[in-house]
C-alpha cells in the first residue's frame, strides 16, 4: 500500500477528476468518504434544510487541495473552499519550500475557551469579586454538572477569572469569565450552556443581576502557533536572490507591524490561507476571524499576526500565532459530508490538530504574498490565475477557456472586453 505522501506537482494540469484521483492513490486510497469533496450534491436538500431556516437552495464555491504540507513530521492534504484564484497554488508551493525546509512545527495550548457573565446593579465590585473567588469550587462544579460526556473525556470548566469595570452611564460592572476546557469541540454551544447555568448562582452570591451570558470570541487561552525557518537559497527566483527576497519579506513585515493599514491587508492574506480551511471542515470562519482581529489589537494597537525575522544564519524565521477556535466534533463538521470528507482527508485526530494544520496554511499563505509583493509584485501571477475566470466570464467554455486565458496573459490584457473580443474572431 503507498504511504500517504502530500508531495505533488503538476495537479494544477490536470482535469479535476484526475487529480481527484491522483490525490486519492497518493493517499494510498485510505481516506473513508473522501469522494463527497468531489461531489457537488454531497450535502443534501433535506439536510441543509435541518441547519439553518428559509432553506431555499444550496451555495456552492470551489472547492481545492493544497498539497505538499508537511506539519510536525506528517504529511497533509489540505482541502480549501475559496473563491479567490492564487490561494491553493501559492499555498501549495510555499508548502514545497518549507517542506524542503524541514516543515512547518506547530504548537498549540489546551482547548480552553471562556465564556463571559455580566453582572449589573453591585455597589460593591471588589467585594463581588472576592465572594465570587471564594465560592469558585462552587461555581466550577455548577458548571460541570451537565456535560457528562465532556468531563469524562478530561474537559470541563477549570478555573474562573473577574474582570471589574466602572461606567458613568451604567455604574459598576463585574465579569464573572468561566474557562472551559471544551477538548475536540469548538465548543460555543457547551459555553454558552455553562454560562446560562451558573449566571443566577453568581448574581445570588454578588447580589447582582446577571444579563449577558456568552461566550468570548477572543479566544486567547485557545492559541496555536506556526515556525518556519528558510534557508536563504530556497527564496531565489529568476529575477531576485534569496537573500533579498528573505530580506524584502522581513521588511514587508515590519511594516504591518507598525502601521494599521498595512496590518489589516497583511492579516487579510493570512486569512486568505486559514477560512477557506475552516470553511473547508464545517468549522465557525466568523468567529477564527473575530478572534484573529481582536488578538490582532489586543496590545492597544492592530498589528500583524505574523513575524519574519532573519536568524545569525541568514535563515528566514516565519512565525504566525492567534487564537483557533475549532473543533472536530458537533455541528456542520458532522453534518456536512464534504466537511467530514475534509477531516478524514486531513487525518485530523483532534481539535488541536487541525488548528494547527489551519495556523500552518495561514503562515504559508502570508509568506507567498510577502515573497511576491517585495520582489515582482503580485499582479502578474494573479492574473495569469484570474485570466481563466475572465475568459468564462465572457462567455468561453471548454477548451476555449484555457485557450483566452493564454492569450488575454501575452496580450497583456486581462479584461472581459478584449476576452470578448478574442471569442468573437474565433467564432
Ligand atoms: C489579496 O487577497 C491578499 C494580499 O493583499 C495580502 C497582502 O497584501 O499581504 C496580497
Amino acid at each position: 500500500m503507498t504511504k500517504y505522501c502530500s508531495q505533488l506537482s503538476g495537479l494544477r494540469h490536470l482535469s479535476p477528476s484526475a487529480r481527484f484521483e491522483k490525490i486519492d492513490e497518493a493517499t494510498g486510497e485510505l481516506m473513508s468518504g473522501i469522494e463527497s469533496l468531489s461531489d457537488a450534491t454531497a450535502l443534501s436538500m433535506a439536510s441543509a434544510d435541518g441547519m439553518i431556516e428559509n432553506v431555499i437552495g444550496l451555495f456552492e464555491l470551489p472547492l481545492g487541495v493544497a498539497a505538499n504540507f508537511q506539519i510536525n513530521g506528517k504529511d497533509y492534504f489540505v482541502p480549501m473552499a475559496v473563491e479567490e484564484p492564487s490561494v491553493v497554488a501559492a499555498a501549495s508551493y510555499m508548502a514545497k519550500i518549507v517542506r524542503e525546509n524541514g516543515g512547518f512545527k506547530a504548537v498549540s495550548s489546551a482547548p480552553i475557551m471562556r465564556a463571559q457573565i455580566q453582572l449589573l446593579g453591585i455597589g460593591d465590585p471588589f467585594g463581588a469579586r472576592q465572594k465570587l473567588l471564594q465560592h469558585k469550587d462552587e461555581i466550577l462544579a455548577l458548571a460541570n454538572s451537565k456535560d457528562r460526556v465532556l468531563i469524562e473525556l478530561g474537559g470541563g470548566c477549570c478555573d474562573i477569572e473577574i474582570e471589574i469595570f466602572e461606567d458613568t452611564r451604567i455604574g459598576s460592572m463585574v465579569v464573572l469569565h468561566l474557562l472551559v476546557d471544551v477538548r475536540d469541540a469548538m465548543g460555543a454551544n457547551t459555553v454558552n450552556t455553562m454560562a446560562e447555568l451558573v449566571a443566577p448562582f453568581a448574581a445570588q452570591i454578588t447580589g447582582g443581576d446577571a444579563r449577558l451570558r456568552i461566550l468570548s470570541n477572543l479566544a486567547d487561552r485557545r492559541i496555536v502557533s506556526v515556525y518556519v525557518s528558510i534557508s536563504r537559497d530556497s527564496l531565489t527566483t529568476n529575477n531576485f536572490d534569496g537573500d533579498r527576497v528573505a530580506s524584502g519579506i522581513v521588511e514587508a513585515c515590519v511594516l504591518a507591524e507598525i502601521d494599521p493599514y498595512r496590518a489589516a491587508t497583511h492579516n487579510k492574506g493570512i486569512m486568505n490561507g486559514i477560512d477557506p480551511v475552516v470553511l473547508a471542515t464545517g468549522n465557525d470562519w466568523r468567529a477564527v476571524e473575530a478572534g484573529a482581529h481582536a488578538w490582532a489589537a489586543k496590545d492597544g494597537q492592530y498589528t500583524s499576526l505574523t513575524r519574519w525575522e532573519r536568524d545569525k544564519s541568514g535563515n528566514l524565521i516565519g512565525t504566525l500565532e492567534l487564537p483557533m477556535p475549532v473543533g472536530i466534533v458537533g455541528g456542520a463538521t458532522k453534518t456536512h459530508p464534504a466537511a467530514k470528507a475534509a477531516l478524514n482527508l486531513m487525518r485530523i485526530g483532534s481539535a488541536n490538530e487541525l488548528a494547527e494544520v489551519i495556523a500552518s496554511v495561514g503562515l504559508a499563505q502570508n509568506m507567498a504574498a510577502l515573497r511576491a509583493l517585495s520582489t515582482e509584485g503580485i499582479q502578474r501571477g494573479h492574473m495569469a490565475l484570474h485570466a481563466r475566470n475572465i475568459a468564462i466570464a465572457a462567455g468561453a467554455t471548454g477548451a476555449e477557456i484555457d485557450h483566452i486565458a493564454k492569450e488575454l496573459v501575452r496580450i497583456g490584457d486581462v479584461s472581459v472586453d478584449r476576452a470578448h473580443g478574442l471569442l468573437t474572431i474565433q467564432k
